[in-house]
């Protein structure tokens, strides 16, 4: 057993099962994915973005993201004002005795900047640190904050001091700058000079992909756990993986039909969940999810045109079980 790199993370009152965690994927980490992440052993999991002026406004549409599974199923907050976020952490804390927020620094895409809200708030690192202690003013006992590496230049030593000083109690660092979205690799330098900057839970994203890796990263750069973002849409076993690789020091992933079952179980819960057929909407889920079985390639095209999960399930056995 290496526990070396692989161990659970008391934070406040919560504990942490292990250090390996699902990222918040918007359009993605809806509550039957978060679910199956978490029965295939994440250590933690967080929702798609929710927007903190939903949420003080009391929309339907909004409050259904904040259904969760446990205490290491953390909804992701995003907004611009700070009374907003205190009025929101206010309201999840007295209706729902919510006990741990993220906050969301890291998005680039154009709607969320234009809405100072997202990766524009690393050009304004007071901004940041009010939001922060505008959580913790409003009763959040664990606020976590997911942050990229500067916006359109590295300026960790500008941000980190300021969310560590204001209460972060976690810090995610996705190694890149917002500009760069998702493209080159990231640069895992970053997480090495954000350990130097604070002593809170510090949790390294970006391309990081295997259990190896994730082994590597964590000894390296000392960082406290890890968040896997697109692996986990491929390979949402990814965590049973690592579990595996620590205890037996070796691990199998789920080939061709053993794939395919864990997609339909998950397809299955999601149309449950929601009490619909129509599986439109996680099409893009299911693309990412269908690249590690066979006829992947074949089977894009059909799956970009399908609307209710009887024609999934027929296309998948039509492919799979011939
Ligand atoms: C489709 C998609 C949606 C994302 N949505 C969010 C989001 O809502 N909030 C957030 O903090 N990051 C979001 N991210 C970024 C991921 O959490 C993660 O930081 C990024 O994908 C890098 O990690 P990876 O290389 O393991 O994928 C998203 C990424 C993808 C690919």
């Amino acid at each position: 057993m290496d526990n070396s790199f692989f161990f659970p993370l008391k934070i406040s009152s919560l504990t942490f099962e292990n250090n390996i965690w699902l990222a918040p994927m918007a359009g993605i980490t809806n509550l039957p994915f978060r679910k199956m992440c978490l029965s295939f052993g994440a250590g933690a999991t967080f929702s798609e973005m929710v927007s903190v002026e939903g949420i003080i406004r009391d929309n339907k549409r909004t409050l259904q993201y904040l259904d969760k599974i446990c205490d290491s199923d953390v909804i992701q907050l995003f907004g611009s004002n700070c009374l907003s976020f205190y009025k929101a952490g206010k309201l999840l804390v007295e209706r729902f005795n919510l006990k741990i927020l993220d906050i969301n620094f890291g998005c680039p895409v154009k709607k969320v900047i234009k809405g100072e809200a997202g990766s524009f708030l690393l050009k304004y690192p007071d901004r940041m640190g009010d939001i922060v202690k505008a959580l913790k003013d409003a009763g959040i006992e664990v606020v976590s904050a997911k942050i990229r590496a500067g916006f359109d230049k590295e300026n960790l030593g500008e941000t980190i001091p300021v969310i560590d000083k204001a209460g972060a109690d976690i810090i995610t660092l996705h190694a890149r700058l917002a500009t760069q979205f998702y493209r080159g690799r990231a640069n895992h330098d970053y997480i090495i000079k954000a350990r130097e900057l604070t002593d809170k839970v510090l949790i390294a994203n970006g391309d990081i992909k295997t259990p190896e890796e994730i082994k590597d990263i964590i000894l390296k750069t000392k960082v406290n756990g890890v968040m896997l973002g697109r692996i986990a849409m491929e390979k949402p076993y990814i965590f049973k993986m690592t579990k595996d690789f620590v205890e037996k020091g070796s691990y199998e992933e789920f080939k061709g039909i053993d794939n395919v079952r864990i997609i339909l179980s998950f397809v299955k819960s999601y149309c449950e969940y929601y009490k619909t057929d129509n599986i439109v909407s996680i099409r893009g889920i299911l693309l990412g999810m269908i690249k590690g079985i066979p006829f992947a390639r074949e089977l894009r095209d059909n799956v970009a045109k399908i609307r209710e999960f009887s024609e999934f399930k027929l296309l998948l056995e039509r492919f799979c079980y011939d």
